[in-house]
C-alpha cells in the first residue's frame, strides 16, 4: 500500500529489532487475526509490552462512518490503560503491506504514556525498530 507522498522510508533513528522486539512483532502479527475490517480488508495487529512484561494487544475496529475507524495501536494501548497499566517499553505493529508505520494520530497517543517507547514495525518488507521520540519529534504536550 502506498500513500499519496510515495514510499520513501524515513528512517532517522531506524535499527534492527533485538530478539525480544522481534516476539512484541510476532504477538501483534498473531492479533491481526482477530481484526475488524470489513471495509479496508486490511487487518492490522498490534503488541504493547507493559514495563511489568505484560503483553497486551489491539487490533483495527472499523465503523459503517469510516471515520470512527480505531487503529490497532490505539485499542491495544486504550485497553492497558483501562486495565490499570500506565508504563510502556515497546509496541509492536503488523499489517501485511511492505511497510506499515504507525500513524499520526497513534503516534501522539502513544506518547502521551510513553514518549520513549520503542516501535517496531514494518518497513520495506522487514521489521524494524525506533524510538517514538525520533518518529514524533514534536508532540502536541500541556
Ligand atoms: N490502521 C491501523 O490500524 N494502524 C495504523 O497505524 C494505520 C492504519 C488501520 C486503520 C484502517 O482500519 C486500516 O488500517 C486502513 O487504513
Amino acid at each position: 500500500m502506498t500513500g499519496a507522498a510515495g514510499s520513501a522510508a524515513y528512517d532517522r533513528g531506524v535499527r534492527d529489532p533485538t530478539p525480544a522486539e522481534l516476539e512484541l512483532y510476532a504477538a501483534a502479527r498473531a492479533a491481526a487475526a482477530g481484526a475488524y475490517v470489513p471495509y479496508s480488508g486490511f487487518a492490522v495487529g498490534a503488541a504493547l509490552r507493559t514495563a511489568s512484561d505484560a503483553v497486551i494487544t489491539g487490533v483495527n475496529i472499523e465503523n459503517a462512518s469510516y471515520g470512527l475507524t480505531c487503529c490497532a495501536e490505539r485499542t491495544a494501548m486504550f485497553a492497558a490503560v483501562a486495565a490499570g497499566e500506565r508504563e510502556f517499553t515497546a509496541i509492536a505493529v503488523h499489517g501485511d503491506a511492505a511497510s506499515v508505520p504507525p500513524c499520526g494520530a497513534c503516534r501522539q497517543v502513544l506518547a502521551e504514556f510513553a514518549p520513549g517507547l520503542v516501535v517496531v514495525y514494518r518497513q520495506d518488507g522487514a521489521p524494524v525498530a525506533a524510538e517514538l521520540d525520533e518518529l514524533l519529534p514534536a508532540r502536541f504536550q500541556l
